[in-house]
């Protein structure tokens, strides 16, 4: 997610310093952004001089430093909230007071989040979509201490992104994350009933609901972890059995069939 943020944001003009945990992962965000634009110039979509300067936008930077001089810093790290809350007390520490936290969590709680740093009033959730250069939507989550003028920053920051916003309370699962839980879990639990083929319970969704993509296609881009880890927050947060995950679910979890990040969920990419 962190790429596709990451192209998001230059492609509308903003100068980007984009981290991981390592610089073999920025680099290969760099050369994902590189082939998404190249793809763009070749279908005569952009020019290629505009893709040339959207790239010298976007800066490698090393380790947490990179938001040090940030107005906006944009967290997309693992789902856990421990290593997300010890991430933005060092961000805390390294950023200017005026620098907003925007955490891009599927389903924690903004409101923990921005209660370990000294700025509560400046976190929000800013929540994009996958694949986020073509989504058209940022859910925009205010924590129980988030301030009014934060959230019209953001809110303004994603329209400038070109992108319609919509606002949640800090609740798990928000309103997005909740509903595609529900949808990918709903796709296992049918596939382990064996109720009809993996093939066949997306081709009913796709063409008979007329949604974008089945289920279970749905949760290898999203990915079968994150999948999994939004339903057991929903699970434990909500303690509502109609959230437990799907066994078959966690199983493949298990297996480190994540889906299209791993080149295996419930389909094989590229397809065989
Ligand atoms: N990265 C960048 N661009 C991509 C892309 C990717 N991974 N995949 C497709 N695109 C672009 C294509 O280049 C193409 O662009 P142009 O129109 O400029 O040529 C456009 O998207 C359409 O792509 P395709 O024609 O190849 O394929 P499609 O029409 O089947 O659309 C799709 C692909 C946009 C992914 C569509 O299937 C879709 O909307 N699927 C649903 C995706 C969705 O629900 N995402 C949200 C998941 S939930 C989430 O992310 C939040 C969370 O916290 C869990």
């Amino acid at each position: 997610m962190g790429q596709g943020i990451a192209q998001v944001c230059a492609q509308a003009g903003c100068e980007v310093h984009l981290s991981d945990v390592s610089p073999e992962f920025v680099d290969k965000g760099m050369k994902a952004i590189e082939a998404a634009l190249a793809k763009q110039v070749a279908k005569g979509k952009m020019k290629e001089e505009d893709a040339k300067t959207i790239l010298s936008r976007i800066h490698r930077a090393p380790g947490s430093a990179a938001a040090s001089g940030a107005d906006i810093a944009i967290e997309a790290i693992i789902e856990d909230i421990a290593v997300k809350k010890s991430f933005f007390k060092e961000l805390d520490r390294i950023c200017p007071p005026r620098t907003v936290f925007g955490s891009n969590t599927s389903s924690l709680s903004i409101t923990e989040m921005g209660a370990s740093t000294s700025r509560a009033d400046k976190f929000i959730g800013i929540h994009f979509f996958n694949p986020a250069p073509v989504m058209k939507l940022v859910e925009i989550i205010r924590g129980l201490q988030t301030s009014d003028e934060t959230t019209r920053t953001v809110e303004e920051f994603a329209r400038s992104l070109g992108k319609e916003t919509s606002t949640s309370r800090d609740f798990p699962g928000f309103v997005t994350s909740r509903m595609v839980a529900v949808v990918v879990n709903e796709g296992f639990r049918m596939m382990m009933q064996g109720l009809s083929s993996p093939e066949d319970i997306d081709k009913g969704i796709r063409l008979g609901l007329n949604h974008p993509m089945g289920p279970l296609e749905l949760g290898d881009l999203i990915g079968l972890d994150v999948c999994l880890a939004i339903l057991k927050r929903l699970h434990d947060g909500m303690g509502d059995q109609r959230y437990a995950p799907s066994p078959l679910l966690v199983k493949y979890v298990e297996a480190g069939r994540l889906g299209r990040k791993t080149g295996q969920g419930v389909f094989e990419y590229p397809p065989k």
